[in-house]
C-alpha cells in the first residue's frame, strides 16, 4: 500500500513525495528527528517528544517551523489517514535546502526549514518481547548525544557489528562505562535495584527512559542512576532497554555471556506492564 506521508505542508503518495538534493539534513546531516510510537491507534507520550524536539531545534539553532499544537494534528491525520493501528511516526526537521552545498549555514530568511514525517506500520507492537543479545563496541559517536540528530552512521554500523556476531544490537561503552544502546537506553537490575546511567550530553533523554524510571518509582522499585560497567551488567540478575520502538525489552545476554536463565527477568517484565498501562490512559 501507498502512504501517505506529509512534506513541508503537503499530504502526499510517498511515491510523489520529494526533497532538495541540496537539502542540509541530505548534506550535512543538519537535522533532527522524533519516533513517537502509535498503539490502538493513539499517539504514546507525544508531549514529551514534542518538547525534545524544540529543545534538539534549540540547541541547533533551527527555528521550530511548526507549532505543537499543527505537528500533533500531523501525526494524527498520518496516523488516520494510513489506518495505524501499531506502529511509528517518523518525524524529521533538517535546517533546509540552501542553493548549493555550503558549511556555512544559510540565513535563516531565505532558507525554510524541510519537514518530513511518515508512519510506520508494526502490527504486533505491543506484544513483541524478543530476547536481546547484545555485543559491547566502543562508542565514538560526537559529544552532543542528548541532541536527535540524524547521524546515525555509527549506530547503523554498530547494528551492524552485532548481526555479524550473531547478536542483535550493541551497547556502547566510552572509558569503561555503557553510554546506550545503538538506539535505546540501556539498564541492568541487581537485587531488585534499577540501574541506568544518568543524564548528560553523552545519553539521549529517552523518553521512554523518563517514563518507565517514574513508573519504577510510583511502584516503590528502587532506581540508581550511575555508570555501569559491562562486567557489571554480565553479572547482573537482569538487563533491558527502552526506546519508543520497542517500549522496555529484555537483554539476555551480553558479549557471550548469559544473563540469569536466559530469560526475561522479573524487573523488566513488571516495568513493560505498567509502562504499556499507563501511557495508553494518556495515549492522544
Ligand atoms: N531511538 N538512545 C538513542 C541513541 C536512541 O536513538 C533512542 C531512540 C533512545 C531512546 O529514546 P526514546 O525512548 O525517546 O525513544 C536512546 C529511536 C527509537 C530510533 O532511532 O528509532
Amino acid at each position: 500500500m501507498t502512504r501517505t506521508v506529509y512534506v513541508n505542508g503537503e499530504y502526499l503518495p510517498e511515491t510523489e513525495a520529494s526533497v532538495s538534493i541540496f537539502d542540509r539534513g541530505f548534506l550535512f546531516a543538519d537535522a533532527v528527528y522524533e519516533v513517537t510510537s502509535v498503539l490502538g491507534g493513539k499517539l504514546i507520550d507525544f508531549d514529551g517528544h514534542a518538547v525534545r524536539l524544540e529543545r534538539s531545534l534549540n540547541e541547533l539553532g533551527i527555528e521550530s517551523p511548526i507549532s505543537k499544537e499543527d505537528l500533533l494534528e500531523v501525526h494524527r491525520n498520518l496516523v488516520k489517514e494510513n489506518g495505524i493501528d501499531e506502529g511509528l511516526v517518523y518525524l524529521q526537521i533538517s535546517r533546509g535546502a540552501d542553493s548549493d552545498r555550503d558549511f556555512v549555514f544559510p540565513d535563516t530568511d531565505k532558507v525554510k526549514p524541510t519537514v518530513v514525517l511518515f508512519t510506520q506500520n508494526k502490527p504486533g507492537l505491543a506484544e513483541t518481547v524478543k530476547p536481546i543479545k547484545v555485543i559491547s563496541v566502543e562508542d565514538i559517536r560526537w559529544g552532543r548525544r542528548d541532541i536527535k540528530t540524524v547521524q546515525l552512521l555509527y549506530p547503523s554500523m554498530g547494528k551492524m557489528m552485532a548481526k555479524a556476531a550473531g547478536a542483535d544490537d550493541a551497547w556502547l561503552v566510552e572509558d569503561g562505562f555503557v553510554t546506550e544502546g545503538t538506539s535505546n537506553n540501556a539498564y541492568i537490575v541487581k537485587g531488585g535495584k534499577i540501574i541506568t546511567r544518568a543524564l548528560s550530553n553523552d545519553i539521549l533523554h529517552g523518553i521512554t527512559r523518563a517514563a518507565v524510571l517514574r513508573f519504577a518509582r510510583e511502584a516503590q522499585m528502587e532506581v540508581e542512576e550511575r555508570n555501569f560497567t559491562i562486567e557489571e551488567a554480565q553479572e547482573a540478575d537482569e538487563a533491558f532497554f527502552t526506546s519508543a520502538s520497542a517500549f522496555v525489552m529484555p537483554v539476555v545476554e551480553i558479549d557471550g555471556v548469559q544473563l540469569g536463565d536466559g530469560q526475561p527477568g522479573p524487573v523488566m517484565t513488571r516495568l513493560r506492564e505498567i509502562y504499556l498501562e499507563e501511557s495508553l490512559k494518556k495515549a492522544e
